[in-house]
């Protein structure tokens, strides 16, 4: 694989991309026994936290739970869907925004002889992900890289997988645009792009989860520049890069289709990992945030209840001419 040449801009998202890594802050701040805020100037310190606003809830232990219980989740009816673009077993495959390499390894097991390239900006994601997958070394590697700019040639990849990333950084639309430059004209690129619209629980009870859903995530998305909406966006997006044969399916994680315990452990770590943060930045105050996620568990633990998650999956090709 050609790697694409040095220039100033890829140097300088090779930096924001380890200063953005929880591991770079810890280290800067424990060296000086100052904050970073207070040590960057201050125009530097705003494009990191641009980049990366959910840093904080993204090193969280609770997203390590969350990032199991979601890919039990849905990758099983996911994998119908990945199924269908026909790749052969022997493709190249990024997966942007890897985690802790949940879905790596399930790509790494339905490609056989794929190579792989699993991307992140958290070093402990990335850690963790070599020590629980490193039975598909070396052809699944784990590295250090930035989505906003990729170090790999243009047309790299098959297949450019990014699951649950889009929502969380501001500039979605420049980062599918990088993962559409580093992948061969008729690959395809595979979203899952989050939507906090598309959550559903049964009315009534203390708090109103509609509300929630609705407000709290308005308020987040606003205070961190982040579309938390960007399912439904994510087809507008794709057609301005001029993409083809866009899909949009969903993965259907309901009290029918998916456990209760496994569902409800998704919304547990949600609530461990996003109360404090939510009701910094909405009009919930940290027990409502804490009430209300209780009640959406115990809905879903109610066996004569129903709830839903509409899990948009969101696919494109690369067109032959761009
Ligand atoms: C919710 S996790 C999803 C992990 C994985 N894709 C999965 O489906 O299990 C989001 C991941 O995106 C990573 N991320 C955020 N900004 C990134 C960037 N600029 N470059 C690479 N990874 C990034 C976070 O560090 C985090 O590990």
């Amino acid at each position: 694989m050609r790697a694409a040449p040095w220039t100033p801009a890829r140097f300088r998202h090779y930096f924001d991309g380890a200063i953005a890594s929880g591991g770079a802050f810890a280290v800067i701040e424990r060296a000086t026994g100052r904050s970073w805020s207070s040590i960057a100037p201050l125009p530097y310190t705003l494009r990191v936290t641009d980049l990366n606003p959910q840093r904080e809830q993204m090193s969280d232990a609770s997203m390590i739970r969350t990032l199991d219980a979601q890919a039990r989740a849905i990758w099983p009816q996911e994998s119908e869907l990945v199924r269908r673009y026909g790749f052969s077993p022997d493709i190249r495959i990024l997966d942007a925004g890897c985690g802790t390499g949940e879905c790596s390894a399930r790509l790494a097991e339905m490609f056989p002889r794929a190579e792989i390239m699993a991307v992140d900006i958290l070093d402990h994601h990335l850690a963790l992900a070599r020590e629980r997958h490193g039975r598909f070394a070396p052809r699944l590697r784990f590295e250090h890289q930035s989505i906003f700019e990729l170090p790999a040639a243009d047309a790299s990849y098959d297949l450019t997988v990014c699951r649950h990333v889009i929502h969380s950084v501001p500039h979605a639309e420049r980062v599918l645009r990088e993962l559409a430059r580093v992948t061969r004209p008729g690959g395809r690129l595979h979203l899952i792009p989050e939507d906090y619209g598309m959550l559903h629980f049964p009315t009534g009870g203390a708090h109103d989860v509609r509300a929630f859903w609705h407000e709290a995530t308005t308020g987040f998305g606003e205070a961190t520049s982040t579309d938390l909406f960007v399912g439904r966006n994510s087809y507008g997006h794709l057609a301005d890069l001029g993409l083809e044969d866009i899909t949009v399916d969903y993965v259907i994680v309901d009290s029918l289709r998916v456990p209760r315990e496994t569902f409800a452990a998704i919304l547990e770590a949600w609530r461990d990992g996003y109360v404090e943060s939510i009701a910094e930045r909405s009009r919930f105050s940290g027990a409502e945030v804490t009430g209300t996620f209780d009640q959406m568990i115990a809905s879903i633990r109610d066996p004569r209840r129903y709830s839903v998650w509409m899990v948009p999956v969101v696919a494109a090709r690369i067109p032959a001419r761009r």
